[in-house]
């Protein structure tokens, strides 16, 4: 055994799914280097905040828990603390001086540094480290995943479509593609490992391109690597959805048929005010290709409240657009005004109660038609693929069905990473519960 590997990681992990991707680039990273992975942030020679700044409210919370963790290094002053991912990016040194206790800033781009960063900060020395590349795609490290039978694994960063709401494109910087080659192989890796089920990662997925490839080809190449394994892939832009991805989508068993495609608003000038670079018509046209193409398809999107400007009517609108689509989940959020943006320049915001009270008119609309949804499951038989215990009882597990649902059944004989047939008895807008149908798979 190598005998340097006692130093200690934490890493706390915030925003989206790239971020806990981001995390296990980061953790192979300084593994390397001799750090092991720790739940303890008490027992942590090196501890790490993965940060988010798409909402003002992801910032507080990452800032908050940098206060809270520093008291580590008031007690222990060997301790390195540091702040990554998108905040550090788009705060860069005004974290480091309102955050006395700091070691070092890293931004999304520059994780290879770490290292040296780190022996840097035990020498004394503060470190920002927040140049965007155009090429690193980390596609040469191996992710080191610590759990589960569900693997992320980003095929493209960054994102070029600049949505005049949107930081990412300043935090993450402009869209690279993973050669479709090293995504496969990394695939055949996670199966001979024994993950069942893998989630392509991109802001954009559509716009993938490596060298002609896209992202149906890819997405293809994935799915016959392993034709046992299960395939989701996360976001697609309405933009870019091919008829030539639908139909991908729908000729392999192992694609998921669940597709997340965030509307944003329902009204066409919002949109346009956006960027989203699609009308309400041409979204809904898409939607009905994907039903014809894929009639078992499950849908989610994310909804903006209260963008600038955003009238009575065009509320209205985003609640017809609801109305219309009947999706089966969504994420739904207040806007949120973001430096730099050209949103942000539009001034003309909504007060803040009146989002709110949009916001909370949007859940009610949505939670009612997701729970509508799922009551329609009642008495049918899913297939779901068993993940862990569920978190309300160590009697009952929980898997998720094709199409996204979470699925809380008692256990009886099944086991993580089965495949099982569940009969659903119960429904809320969140999670199907039902009961253990015979079978080892
Ligand atoms: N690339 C993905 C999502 C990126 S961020 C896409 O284009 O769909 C995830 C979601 O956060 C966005 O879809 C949007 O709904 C929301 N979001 C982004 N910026 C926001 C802001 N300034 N205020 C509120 N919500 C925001
Ligand atoms: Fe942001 Fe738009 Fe890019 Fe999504 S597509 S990450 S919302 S700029
Ligand atoms: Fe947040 Fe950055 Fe993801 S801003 S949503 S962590 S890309």
């Amino acid at each position: 055994m190598d005998v340097t590997k006692t130093k200690k990681v934490y890493v706390e992990t915030y925003g989206c799914q790239m971020n806990v991707a981001d995390t296990e680039v980061v953790l192979s990273v300084v593994n390397a280097v001799g750090y092991l992975p720790t739940n303890e942030a008490a027992e942590a020679d090196l501890i790490l905040v993965n940060t988010c700044s798409v909402r003002d409210n992801a910032e507080q919370r990452a800032q908050k828990r940098v206060s809270e963790l520093k008291e580590h290094k008031r007690r222990n002053p060997d301790v390195v603390i540091g702040v990554l991912g998108c905040m550090a990016e788009r705060l860069r040194t005004v974290l480091v001086e309102k955050n006395n206790l700091v070691d070092i800033v890293v931004g999304p781009d520059e994780y290879r540094r770490l290292p040296k960063l780190i022996e840097d900060a035990k020498a004394g020395e503060r470190g920002i480290a927040v140049k965007l590349s155009r090429v690193e795609n980390y596609d040469d490290i191996t992710p080191l995943r610590t759990e589960g039978i569900s693997a992320w694994l980003s095929v493209m960063r960054g994102c070029d479509k600049f949505c005049t709401f949107c930081v990412v494109p300043f935090t993450r910087g402009r869209e690279r593609s993973r050669s479709l080659k090293s995504v496969v192989d990394e695939v055949a890796l996670l199966s001979r490992q024994g993950f069942k089920e893998v989630t392509l990662l991109g802001q954009n997925v559509n716009s993938y391109n490596d060298g002609g490839a896209d992202f149906a080809d890819l997405l293809r190449a994935v799915a016959e690597t392993d034709s046992a394994m299960r395939i989701r892939f996360t976001t697609s832009h309405p933009q870019d959805m091919s008829d030539k991805l639908i139909e991908t989508i729908a000729a392999h068993r192992n694609i998921c048929k669940y597709i997340h495609l965030p509307v944003q608003s329902g009204s066409n000038r919002i949109l346009k005010l956006m960027n989203r670079t699609y009308t309400i018509e041409q979204y809904l046209g898409l939607m009905d290709r994907i039903k014809r193409a894929i009639p078992e398809a499950s849908f989610s999107t994310d909804i903006i409240a209260g963008f600038p400007t955003e009238s009575p009517e065009d509320h209205r609108m985003t609640m017809e657009i609801i109305k219309e689509v009947r999706y089966d989940g969504a994420y739904m959020f207040k806007y949120s005004p973001r430096e730099n943006t050209k949103a942000f320049e539009m001034g003309a915001d909504v007060a803040e109660e009146l989002k709110t009270e949009r916001l909370n008119e949007i859940i009610e609309l949505q939670n009612g038609i997701a729970f509508d949804i799922n009551q329609q499951l009642i008495g049918t038989d899913v297939e779901v693929l068993v993940e862990r215990d569920s978190s309300r009882s160590t009697e009952d597990l929980l898997g998720r069905t094709d199409t996204n649902k979470k699925t809380v059944f008692p256990r009886g004989n099944a086991a993580v990473g089965e495949l099982r047939r569940v009969r659903i008895d119960r429904a809320n807008a969140q999670t199907l519960f039902g009961t253990l149908l015979p079978g080892t798979n």
